[in-house]
C-alpha cells in the first residue's frame, strides 16, 4: 500500500512540429511522486513544462512516453472518474460571463458529487468574492477567486492549481494559503505550479523546480531552509571590530556599517545575539532569504529567470 496520490513516470511530451520546425519537447522523461497530505510546490520560469504536465495529469493531452497515475488509478483510463474526483484549476479558466458568480457556483456545484453548497458560499465570503456580481464584471483577479472556490468547494481528495495566487493580492493570498493548509490538515493533497518560489514558501511542504522540461531538483522546504543563511544587521552607535564578529559560530561574512554591522550567519544566531547583548543596539534586522536563495546555495547555481 502506498500513499502515493500523484505518479508520473517517464512522463514526456513533444508537442507536434511542422515539416521543417521538430516538434517542441515540452516535457522530457518527468519523475515523480506527490504523496497523501503534502502539498507539493511544482515550480519553474516561464515556458518549463508546468501547464503541460498538468494537462497530462488531467489526460486533456496525451504523452510522447510514460504514464500517469492519480489516486492509484490510471489517468488516461480512468479519467472520467479523476476528472469527477479532483478539485482544478486552470492556468486560464473560461467561465461563463452571462451568469453571476453565484449562478457559476450553484450551477457546478450540482455537478460535483460531494459539493456542499454552504461550504462553497463560505468559500467566497473568506476570499471576498461578491457573487451577486455577473463573471463579465468581474476583475481578473475575482475570476481567479471564482476558480478558487470551484475548485475546492467539492472538498476534492486532490487539487491541482495551476498558478493559483497569479493576479491575487497578499491579504486574498493569505486566505488562500490558509485554505490550503485546512485542505492539507484534513489529509487531502495539493499539487500547485507556481513560477515564484517566495509565493509558494509558506505553504508548500515540498518543491520541484522545473527547467526546459527537465525536473531539476525536489526537496523539503524545511530542508532547503536548514542549510541556509541570514543576513542580520545590528545597529549600534558603539565602536566595532569585525575581527570579534567574524570569528563567531556560523557568520561567514561580516561588514562594517557607518551605523553598525552587517553579518551573514547561517545555522543558530544565539552566538551573534549574545556578542550583541555586550553593546547598545538601536535595533537589529533580519534578512530571510529568498528559495531562489537558498536553492543557489543549496546547489551552486539556480534558475536564473
Ligand atoms: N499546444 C502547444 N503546441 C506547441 N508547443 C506548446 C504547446 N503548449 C505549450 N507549448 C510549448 O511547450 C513548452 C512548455 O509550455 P508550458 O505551457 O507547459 O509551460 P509553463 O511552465 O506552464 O509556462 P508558464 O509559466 O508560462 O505558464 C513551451 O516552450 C511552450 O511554448
Ligand atoms: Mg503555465
Amino acid at each position: 500500500m502506498t500513499d502515493a496520490v500523484l505518479e508520473a513516470m517517464n512522463l514526456t511530451k513533444r508537442y507536434p512540429g511542422t515539416r521543417k520546425q521538430r516538434g517542441k519537447l515540452a516535457l522530457d522523461h518527468l519523475n515523480l511522486t506527490v504523496n497523501q497530505g503534502e502539498i507539493f510546490g511544482f515550480l519553474g520560469p516561464n515556458g518549463a513544462g508546468k501547464t503541460t504536465t498538468i494537462r497530462l495529469i488531467l489526460d486533456l493531452i496525451r504523452p510522447t512516453d510514460g504514464r500517469v497515475s492519480v489516486m492509484g488509478m490510471d489517468a488516461h483510463r480512468n479519467s472520467t472518474t479523476i476528472k469527477r474526483q479532483v478539485g482544478n484549476l486552470p492556468s486560464e479558466a473560461r467561465l461563463w460571463d452571462h451568469m453571476t458568480g453565484g449562478q457559476v457556483v450553484r450551477y457546478l456545484c450540482g455537478l460535483r458529487p460531494g459539493c456542499d453548497y454552504t461550504y462553497a458560499l463560505t468559500l467566497a465570503e473568506r476570499l471576498n468574492l461578491n457573487l451577486n456580481l455577473h463573471v463579465r464584471n468581474y476583475s481578473t483577479g475575482n475570476k481567479r477567486k471564482l476558480g478558487i472556490v470551484q475548485a475546492l468547494m467539492h472538498r476534492p481528495q486532490l487539487l491541482i492549481l495551476d498558478e493559483p495566487t497569479m493576479g491575487l493580492d497578499p491579504l486574498v493570498s493569505h486566505t488562500f494559503n490558509e485554505l490550503l493548509l485546512e485542505a492539507r490538515d484534513e489529509g487531502r493533497t495539493v499539487f500547485l505550479s507556481s513560477h515564484q518560489l517566495t509565493e509558494v514558501e509558506q505553504v508548500c511542504d515540498r518543491v520541484g523546480i522545473l527547467r526546459d522540461g527537465k525536473l531539476q531538483a525536489v526537496e523539503r522546504i524545511t530542508d532547503l531552509k536548514r542549510v541556509f543563511y541570514r543576513w542580520v544587521t545590528i545597529y549600534t552607535h558603539s565602536p566595532l571590530d569585525p575581527a570579534e564578529w567574524s570569528g563567531l559560530e556560523g557568520v561567514t561574512n561580516a561588514m562594517l556599517q557607518p551605523n553598525g554591522i552587517r553579518l551573514c550567519v547561517s545555522g543558530a544566531l544565539d552566538p551573534v545575539i549574545k556578542l550583541a547583548a555586550r553593546y547598545p543596539v538601536d535595533n537589529v534586522s533580519v534578512e530571510e532569504p529568498t528559495l531562489e536563495d537558498i536553492f543557489l546555495a543549496f546547489y551552486g547555481r539556480v534558475p536564473n529567470d
